[in-house]
């Protein structure tokens, strides 16, 4: 069998009608390829398949209501949209295409599909008048003209003795050929088949067991570059100091405190053909850090706190055996912003480093104004949100790779 889906996250809805039985041999036939499914049961759906059936097939947690808090809370239906590489609504009945047409979000399935930014497949299934009434004509026009896909119906015998006509939903076999196919179509990922690893957050230095050293970062633009890489196609593992922000969607997490972990899980995720080191890591750890906590004594500071330099990160990866092929630094700067991003692209073994002006708000806020700078000269970004400054970053960063190679 051929991982023609390898890696492909597909949110399937399953819809109301006979054909949702269909559904379970297409979750098999998807997972089959590769594919990572995750089921939401609609409520007409769960007429006709157990939510226990459609759970055991995909091996995940099905969803099946908007208002249950463990699923809001687990993940959100704004996440779930955006987890996923394409939505496929198999069956999708005529009512649903109705809701979907309008821009209703009553159910989760309404909510998600609403939400969604990926390419979005329908394999409808109904009796043949319903699929030739002129209702459901204008909303498969609208839904078309909407970039949504449709594979089927086909004609067949229908459910009800002795109908047949256009309206079958289609095979299995058949759907995930059109899925293969959409994913395939849809391109504008520059970086799928890329592995990338970025650093984000603060380090926390411990002192003692309840006293540390931090700093501002709030981890916001190194988790944005994360999700703009995977959003590009990329396999990201990001390394995040303690941050109070939510991961980022479609990203391998792993939290680390300290710098030295830092650096041992950055050194565990490679290889990677891109390494971003956004984190702002703290230079000195406490030299010897206590094991108790250190006790005030009333008149009597304690004496000077030895400290130790930490590893750079950045520079121990950029000049590393195991190095990405592409290496990226950030640079917060108060002066000198050019001059010292520099000479930090050499010292750090770096390819860029995007430098940033942290004398305002920048640490903890929202936007972010930059200046890339390679070997090849320096490039002025305007001022610009978080996660627009990592889009686009994602999309040089594939140009580099290319011209690479
Ligand atoms: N960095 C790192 N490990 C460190 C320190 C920094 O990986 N121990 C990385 C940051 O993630 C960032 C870049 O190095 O990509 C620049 O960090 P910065 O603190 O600005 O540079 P420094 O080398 O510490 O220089 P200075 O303090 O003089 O600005």
């Amino acid at each position: 069998m051929e991982s023609t889906l390898s890696g492909k996250r597909i949110l399937l809805v399953v819809g109301g009608g006979i054909a949702a039985y269909k559904a379970l041999d297409l979750i098999r036939r998807l997972r089959e390829r590769g594919a990572a499914v995750t089921p939401i049961l609609t409520a007409a759906g769960a007429q006709f398949v157990t939510p226990l059936a459609v759970g055991a097939l995909s091996a995940t947690h099905v969803y099946d209501d908007l208002f249950s808090r463990d699923d809001e809370q687990d993940v959100g239906h704004i996440r779930l949209a955006r987890e996923a590489d394409l939505i496929l609504v198999a069956p999708a009945t005529a009512d649903r295409m109705a809701q979907m047409a309008a821009g209703l979000a009553g159910d989760l399935a309404g909510a998600v599909l609403l939400a969604a930014r990926c390419p979005i497949l329908l394999a409808p299934a109904m009796n043949p008048a319903m699929w030739m009434h002129p209702a459901t004509r204008r909303n498969a026009a609208l839904l078309e003209r909407d970039g949504i896909g449709f594979v089927g119906p086909e004609h067949g015998e229908m459910a009800e003795a002795g109908e047949s006509g256009l309206g079958r939903m289609s095979e299995p076999l058949a759907i995930v050929a059109a899925v293969e196919a959409r994913l395939s179509a849809q391109g504008g990922k520059p970086l799928s088949g890329r592995r990338a690893v970025v650093t984000s957050g603060p380090t926390h230095e411990p002192i003692d067991p309840v006293r540390y050293i931090a700093n501002r970062s709030s981890g916001r633009q190194g988790h944005a570059v994360a999700e703009a890489l995977a959003e590009a196609g990329a396999q990201v593992t990001l390394v995040s100091g303690p941050v109070s922000i939510p991961d980022p969607a479609g990203v391998h997490v792993v939290r680390v405190e300290t710098a030295l972990q830092m650096l041992a899980a950055v050194e565990a995720a490679l290889p990677a053909d891109i390494g971003v080191f956004v984190a702002a890591v703290a230079d000195w750890r406490a030299a010897e850090p206590a094991s108790d906590k250190i006790k005030k004594r009333v008149g009597e500071a304690p004496g000077p706190l030895a400290l130790t330099e930490n590893p750079d990160i950045l520079a121990t990866i950029g000049h590393g055996p195991g190095r990405p092929r592409l290496v990226v630094g950030f640079a917060a700067e108060t002066s000198s912003l050019m001059g010292n991003a520099r000479a930090k692209l050499e010292r750090k073994g770096a390819d860029m480093i995007v430098a940033n002006d942290v004398s305002g708000d920048v640490m903890g806020g929202t936007r972010n104004r930059v200046h890339l700078l390679t070997a090849a000269g320096a490039e002025d970004w305007p001022e610009l949100p978080k996660a627009e400054v990592a889009r686009r970053l994602a999309r040089r960063f594939a140009t580099m790779l290319g011209d690479m190679e």
